[in-house]
């Protein structure tokens, strides 16, 4: 059966719980509402997509380097960068079943016009006139609540990044074209959240901001649409359910002069993955007017001198994390008997490799620990030797560990064992002196994904 037949984000959800993914935040006391704390296997795929994310930004290219940012930055720059007075969204109240809506978003988010929402048999909703509400969290610097300064956990990456630019013309040797990437927390007080890690208040983003000479914005633009997509392309998300859409002028955020998205086709729809815009000189001359230091970049061989624009592709690891999980969800049948399997990409599944011995006797687990112990130097790698073997291939599957080695009364004698494929379900023999290497060639082959057929 084709995977868009058979996932849900209830499946996916419930997997992730199940298996270790992702959990409701704060359970025992009854959760809270859209935050979510990542189990070891979500903590495992997550560092794999951000490590891949950071690949793609620094290793493979050498225009590009790296920040991480604090969260909580001086308040002047959310005034200069228009999000004290511009990040918000329009709140609705309803009277009738107290619940808050975005008055921009009532379809989508199932105003309570509909019977639903309300207990009982309230009927309509009674709704207050719609009001800006900002997206930003506030909290207060210093001992004294009434004393300290308000400040702001930062509702998007960037701008860290913009209030390290002089410092990275003085000491990183590199001029326009060039980039500052950074992955890490950003908060928003959404006023709806929901469809699990899709929109929550606290999340994880990848930002990138290319500093380029402005006569080159629009080429690097469409390069950057390119590789983005490439990007999630190569990590075997079906380009079926991948696609570009140009926002709208009425879409556009204060800072943008264009923007389009990478959209995912969801459980719940096509919806936003991954945002690139083009922010023009908007936030350098913002941050220069503001702190009075002059953020030009100048060229001693030509001698120009200019403010550069920006280019920014801006991903959400979490949000990545979901249509990865999404997109690779399957189930099939193996003998009669039904299995649910991540068909992730090698590159990003949680493990690696699971070593089982068939048998928990006549030398297996010794030799499998040998087996375990060696590859783990080199991989990740997991050894399992509890219950039926079917059972802990299932396991394996579930979590998209590509390879499953199996030690049996053969690898005793000729120190050979066999390799399981989770897609295609081959088993190979091979020696366990050259498996290291075989894992390892295997991880770094071209790959596609079983789902797009031949
Ligand atoms: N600096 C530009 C910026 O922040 P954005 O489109 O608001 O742009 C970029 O955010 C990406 O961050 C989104 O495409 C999405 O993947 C992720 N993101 C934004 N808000 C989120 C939320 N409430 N929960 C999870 N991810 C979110």
């Amino acid at each position: 059966m084709a995977v868009a037949d058979v996932v849900t984000m209830d499946k996916i959800v419930s997997l992730s719980k199940r298996r270790g993914f992702v959990f409701p935040s704060s359970e025992i006391y009854g959760g809270l509402g859209s935050s979510y704390d990542y189990g070891h296997y979500g903590v495992l795929l997550k560092n794999n997509v951000k490590g891949q994310w950071w690949r793609a930004m620094l290793q493979e290219r050498d225009d590009i380097v790296a920040l991480d940012s604090a969260i909580i930055q001086h308040p002047a720059t959310w005034v200069a960068s228009g999000h004290l007075a511009g990040f918000t969204d329009p709140l609705v109240d309803c009277r009738t079943c107290k619940l808050r809506f975005r008055a921009d978003k009532l379809e989508e988010e199932q105003c309570g016009r509909k019977p639903s929402k309300h207990p009982g048999e309230t009927p309509e909703c009674d709704l207050t006139e719609a009001r800006a509400f900002n997206l930003m969290f506030e909290t207060t610097i210093g001992p004294v609540k009434e004393e300290g300064s308000t400040v702001y956990l930062r509702p998007e990456t960037a701008q860290g990044i913009f209030l390290n630019f002089k410092n990275y013309l003085q000491f990183s040797r590199k001029k326009p074209p060039f980039g500052i990437a950074q992955i890490g927390k950003s908060f928003r007080n959404e006023i709806t959240t929901g469809n699990f890690i899709f929109r929550t208040r606290e999340f994880e983003q990848m930002e990138m901001e290319f500093f380029v000479p402005p006569p080159e914005a629009q080429s690097w633009f469409e390069h950057w649409l390119e590789q983005r997509m490439d990007w999630y392309v190569n990590l075997g998300i079906r380009t079926d359910h991948l696609r570009l859409r140009p926002h709208t002028p009425d879409e556009l955020s204060h800072y943008s002069s264009a923007t389009s998205d990478i959209e995912y086709l969801f459980p719940i729809g096509w919806s936003e993955l991954e945002g690139i815009a083009n922010r023009g000189d908007f936030d350098l001359t913002q941050h220069a007017k503001h702190s009075g230091q002059n953020l030009e970049y100048f060229d001693t061989v030509t001698q120009d001198r200019y403010i550069p624009h920006v280019i920014e592709p801006a991903a959400g690891a979490d949000r990545a994390l979901l249509a990865f999980m999404v997109d690779a969800y399957d189930e099939d049948e193996i003998e009669g008997e039904g299995r649910t399997v991540l068909r992730l990409h090698p590159l990003l599944a949680p493990v690696k490799v699971a070593v089982l011995p068939l048998v928990r006797k006549d030398g297996q687990p010794e030799l499998a620990g040998e087996v375990y112990r060696a590859l783990r130097e080199r991989v990740q790698a997991e050894y399992d030797e509890g219950g039926a073997i079917g059972r802990r291939y299932r396991r394996q599957d579930e979590i998209g560990t590509p390879w499953a080695i199996t030690i049996d009364h053969q690898s005793l004698e000729d120190r050979t064992v066999t390799v399981r494929d989770r897609d295609s379900l081959a088993q190979d023999r091979v020696s366990i002196d050259a498996l290291g290497d075989e894992i390892e060639r295997r991880l770094r082959a071209p790959w596609r994904s079983p789902k797009l057929g031949a």
